[in-house]
């Protein structure tokens, strides 16, 4: 038995997140999070909102709301889709709490402390019309880059160029659209990345079996010298973590704000203090501090590979630069994009399917098999609907659903609702349960690496393995001649449905619920397969489980892609 972190990248907080955005990092970490808790180890899964910067201060202007409330209220709607979808935080926290904000103020003082951070003079773009300086998104113009006309000051989204505002050809203020604007003086904070760019690249490089697209990534930021450049880790806005040393003022910074990439990475620790402070758990330090016993802990990171840099080399430098000892990651699994039906997802065109409207045409089984058998893992993938139905309709109606259905169906009509006796088992049973075995023990290990889309298959084979074994036994015509091993080979099929609902569980959390409390089965983990193949002793009661996973039509099908290609409204 293991200590194991695991943090998902915090989804922002403005607006629902598309089916893309939560299969790159926050369903994956449950599929871990799911496993490793069936394994018997010690769990903590952390996610939270990232409420910070100028998106959350323009989605709540747009909305109009004070963006304290509406963050507040987001907050509750992503909660309540991430219940939907079964994430199994242990906590499900807020970037904007107290806590993250002492914690950041915190790093802020050790780091300068430590002649990590310098005060930068600089000309920023100023607003007249609007009164205030515009940083990064509150500044469109043209990309010096790519000529893209609505790149924002902090990235283009046209070729992913990072930018500065200054960069911007023909900038406007997206506020009032003015293009009255003057570069005035104004001081920042910059934290010093590059003096630790040799340390950075040195722990990248020690990492062992971390997964190419995690490496790559970091190596590029690295040796492109885009990378491990002083970064500006403040903002003239409002809304976020006020500058302070720790508890005192900042001579100065009087009026401005930490950069939400500065703070956001801090709450993950700052989240495993929320969840103490919500009476959730009564150690935090043990996860985190490796002085207070983190040393052992295991702590793996999910995220979107557009977040890796930030992962790789940003938060490192925090954690590093401190000189504290905070608990570093130890596994970044990251993944490609997932696109949708041709094109790209899009949360600004609300292009493609969004959390909550998935929840409402289908269970969230449906969704995480899916997602996860196809997870963006060796390169982008592609949702279509065609293949959403092939999949639905062949994994979990014709071949999960339809065993569970098949095996306590006959076995109510021929038998009874309780497992019937039988004799012993035979070759045919032997061979089957060695194949079985041999698969599982596949599955383990494809879990144990993050290989999500390895591991999916796997179970699939599994499955699959139990309706050839079904096929060949063939207990209807079997039960003509000789009841008796009919009976055996309905035992060892019930025995197999309750199996099938224990280790499936991480990808279907609800149907393997139903099917256990219809065959009152337990949960354990079938460490000795035979052994747990015999766990519904002769005479153990059952029901037949109502349809476990239904099919999609081709009416169905051909709705939802007209419905999900236009605008959301
Ligand atoms: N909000 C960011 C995104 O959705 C992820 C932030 S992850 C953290 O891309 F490290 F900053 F927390
Ligand atoms: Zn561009």
């Amino acid at each position: 038995m293991a200590r194991h972190l695991i943090t998902s990248a915090i989804p922002y907080i403005n607006g629902i997140k598309h089916l893309g955005n939560l299969v790159g990092s926050q369903l994956p970490a449950d599929l871990y999070a799911r496993y490793l808790r069936q394994r018997g180890h010690e769990v903590l899964f952390l996610c939270a909102t990232d409420e910070h910067g100028t998106p959350a201060e323009l989605a709540a202007a747009k909305a109009g709301k004070p963006v304290a409330e509406y963050c507040a209220e987001m907050w509750g709607v992503q909660a309540k889709l991430a219940e939907g979808f079964r994430l199994s935080f242990d906590h499900f926290g807020r970037s904007s709490s107290e806590q993250n904000k002492r914690l950041t103020q915190h790093f802020a003082k050790v780091l300068d402390d430590n002649g990590l951070i310098r005060e930068v003079s600089e000309k920023q773009m100023y607003s007249h019309a609007d009164g205030r300086f515009l940083p990064d998104r509150y500044i469109e113009g043209t990309c010096p880059n790519c000529g893209f006309d609505s790149a924002r000051g902090d990235q283009c989204d046209n070729c992913t160029k990072q930018l500065d505002p200054v960069d911007l050809i023909n900038p406007h203020s997206t506020i009032s659209g003015s293009t009255d604007l003057e570069m005035r003086e104004t001081k920042h904070l910059y934290l010093r990345q590059s003096v630790m760019k040799d340390q950075i690249e040195e722990w990248i490089d020690t990492r062992e079996g971390w997964p190419v697209l995690t490496t790559s990534i970091a190596k590029k930021w690295l040796n492109d010298g885009d990378g491990l450049q002083d970064r500006g880790i403040t903002r003239d806005l409002d809304w976020g973590v006020p500058v302070q040393k720790g508890d005192a003022p900042w001579p100065g910074m009087e009026g401005k704000v930490f950069y939400v990439w500065f703070d956001a990475p801090i709450e993950y620790i700052a989240c495993a203090q929320e969840w103490v402070d919500a009476g959730k758990g009564d150690n935090w330090e043990r996860w985190w501090r490796t002085d207070k016993g983190a040393a052992d802990v295991r702590y793996t990171q999910f995220m979107g590979k557009d977040n890796v840099p930030f992962h790789t080399l940003s938060f490192p430098v925090t954690i590093l630069g401190s000189n504290e000892p905070w608990k570093l990651v130890d596994y970044i699994k990251s993944f490609n994009y997932l696109n949708y039906d041709g094109g790209q997802f899009s949360t600004s065109r609300g292009r493609g399917v969004f959390m909550d409207q998935a929840l409402e045409i289908l269970p969230a089984d449906y969704w995480r098999w899916w997602l996860l058998s196809h997870a963006p893992e060796s390169s982008d993938a592609e949702f279509t609907w065609e293949n959403f139905q092939t999949s639905v309709n062949k994994d979990l109606a014709d071949v999960l659903g339809n065993f569970a259905s098949r095996v306590t169906k006959f076995c109510r009509s021929k038998f009874s609702e309780a497992v019937p006796e039988g004799g012993a088992y035979g070759p045919l049973e032997e061979k089957f349960i060695a194949d079985l075995t041999a698969k599982i023990r596949e599955y383990e290990a494809h879990m144990e690496a993050i290989e999500v889309r390895k591991a999916a298959a796997a179970l699939r084979a599994a499955w699959v393995l139990g309706n050839e074994y079904l096929q060949e036994a063939a207990p209807w015509s079997t039960f003509k001649t000789d009841p008796d091993t009919a009976a055996m080979q309905i035992r060892l099929g019930l025995n197999l449905i309750a199996l099938y609902a224990v280790i499936s569980e991480p990808f279907i959390p609800d149907a393997c619920a139903d099917l256990r409390s219809c065959l009152n089965a337990g949960a354990d983990w079938p460490d000795d397969v035979p052994a747990a193949l015999e766990r519904l002793a002769p005479g153990h009661a059952f029901t037949v489980p109502e349809v476990t996973f239904r099919k999609i039509t081709d009416a169905e099908r051909e709705e939802w892609q007209a419905r999900f290609a236009g605008v959301r409204t």
